[in-house]
C-alpha cells in the first residue's frame, strides 16, 4: 500500500450510517423517552413494514438469525431424531440451529457455478427421518428451491429457507425468504440490511405458523405469565428496530448500488477471467441477485489463493473467505458418515474462492484499485 492511500475494507459500515444517522438518533431519542425497550411500537412497525416491501404477509422479529432458523425449524415440528438437510457451505450457524432444534444435520455438496445447494444431492439425502431442508439463499442470490419444493411435499419433508444473505433478492419475482413456506433471516450489522448489533426475523406466509413463533420467542407466552408451551427469549429490541425502518427505506436503492458495484467488478476483471486467472460469480436464470458478497474462484493451477490474500492484504485490500472450511470438516460437526471427500465441490471451494470488498458506497477508483491490486497479486 503507497503512502497516503487507506484501506479498501471488506465491508464499510461508516457510510451508510451516516445516510441514516439523523433518522436513527431520532428514533432512539423517542424510544429513550418512551422507555419501550421490549416490544416496543417500532418493533411492530418493522416488521409489518418489512413484509409489505417483501410481499411475505407474515414478519416476526427475533434476536438474531440462527434463533430465528431454529424457530423456523421448530415451529414446523422438527426435534429430536429427526434429519435436516442443508448445503456444506454455509455459515456455521444454519447447522447450528438444526442441532439446537434436536436434529441431525445432513450436510450436501453445492453446484460449482453458483455455490448453492444441489437440488439433486439434496433430494438423494432424503432418508425416512428427514424431516426439513433448508436452502440457503448464499452469497446474495437464491438457492434454485423448485424441484425441492416439489419432492419435499411428496416426501413430507418441510422446506425452511435460510435468507440471512440475501435481503430484497428475488426468484422468478418471487422475494427469496418467501419462496417456502417459511424463512429465517439474519440482520447482522453487515447484512444488506444490518442491525446496530444482533437481530433477526422469521418470515412466513402462514398465520398459524407466525403464531407458533410469536409464541415460541417470547417464553411460550401470549399473556402475560401465562405460557402455553415451551419458549425461549428471542425478540427483536426497539432499538434495533429503529435502526432496521431507516435501513429498510433505503434497501432498493443499495441494492442497486451493490448490483452496480458488481457489474463494475466484472468489466473491470473481464481480462483476467478471459485469461482463465479467475472465475466471476454468476446470477442463476430466473435471479435477482442482491450481492451481499462478490465471491470469485481462483483455481488452484493459477496460483495459491491464501497467497492471493495475503498480497491483497499487504496491499491494503480487505478481501475475505466465505467460508474456509466447510461445515462437514469442523470439528463441531464432524460425522463419520461425512468426511473429507464428501462434498467435494465445496471442499475446492474452500480452498480457491475469494470475496473482494464490496458495499453500498464503495467508489470506482477502490474498485479499480482492488482490481489493479488482483492482476498484480496474479502475475
Ligand atoms: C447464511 C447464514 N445463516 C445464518 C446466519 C446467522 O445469523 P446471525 O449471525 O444473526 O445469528 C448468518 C449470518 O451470520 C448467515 O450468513
Amino acid at each position: 500500500m503507497s503512502l497516503g492511500q487507506s484501506r479498501v475494507p471488506l465491508v464499510d459500515l461508516g457510510w451508510q450510517h451516516a445516510e441514516v444517522a439523523d433518522e436513527v438518533e431520532r428514533g432512539f431519542s423517542e424510544v429513550l423517552a418512551a422507555t419501550d425497550f421490549i416490544g416496543g411500537k417500532a418493533v411492530a412497525a418493522f416488521e409489518q413494514e418489512y413484509a409489505d416491501a417483501l410481499d411475505i404477509p407474515f414478519v416476526v422479529g427475533v434476536a438474531n438469525g440462527t434463533d430465528a432458523i431454529e424457530i423456523a425449524l421448530r415451529a414446523v415440528g422438527v426435534g429430536p431424531g429427526d434429519e435436516v438437510v442443508l448445503p456444506a457451505n454455509t455459515f456455521v450457524a444454519t447447522a447450528e440451529a438444526v442441532v439446537r432444534a434436536g436434529a441431525r444435520p445432513v450436510l450436501v455438496d453445492a453446484d460449482p457455478v453458483h455455490h448453492l445447494i444441489d437440488p439433486e444431492r439434496a433430494m438423494a439425502a432424503f432418508g425416512p427421518r428427514a424431516k426439513a431442508v433448508v436452502p440457503v439463499h448464499l452469497y446474495g442470490q437464491a438457492a434454485p428451491v423448485e424441484k425441492l419444493l416439489a419432492a419435499a411435499a411428496g416426501a413430507g419433508v418441510a422446506v425452511v429457507e435460510d435468507a440471512a444473505q440475501s435481503q430484497g433478492a428475488t426468484r422468478n419475482g418471487r422475494p427469496a425468504g418467501g419462496l417456502a413456506e417459511i424463512a429465517g433471516t439474519s440482520f447482522y450489522p453487515g447484512k444488506n440490511l444490518g442491525a446496530y448489533g444482533d437481530a433477526g426475523a422469521v418470515l412466513t406466509g402462514s398465520a398459524e405458523l407466525a403464531q407458533r413463533v410469536r409464541l415460541l420467542a417470547n417464553h411460550g407466552s401470549q399473556r402475560k405469565y401465562a405460557h402455553e408451551t415451551f419458549g425461549f427469549n428471542s425478540r427483536l429490541d426497539t432499538l434495533q428496530a429503529v435502526v432496521l425502518r431507516a435501513k429498510l427505506r433505503r434497501l432498493a436503492g443499495w441494492n442497486a448500488a451493490r448490483r452496480a458495484a458488481a457489474e463494475r467488478y466484472h468489466a473491470l476483471l473481464a481480462d483476467l477471467a478471459d485469461a482463465g486467472r479467475v472465475v466471476l460469480p454468476a446470477t442463476a436464470p430466473g435471479n435477482e441477485h442482491v450481492w451481499h458478497l462478490y465471491v470469485l474462484w481462483v483455481p488452484a493451477a493459477v496460483a495459491d489463493r491464501d497467497d492471493i490474500l495475503r498480497a491483497l492484504d499487504a496491499a491494503g485490500i480487505g478481501a475475505g473467505i466465505h467460508y474456509p472450511v466447510p461445515v462437514h470438516l469442523q470439528p463441531a460437526f464432524r460425522d463419520p458418515a461425512r468426511g473429507p471427500g464428501s462434498c467435494p465441490v465445496v471442499e475446492r471451494a474452500a480452498a480457491e474462492i475469494l470475496s473482494l470488498p464490496l458495499f453500498p458506497g464503495i467508489t470506482g477508483a477502490q474498485q479499480e484499485r482492488v482490481a489493479a491490486e488482483l492482476a498484480r497479486a496474479l502475475r
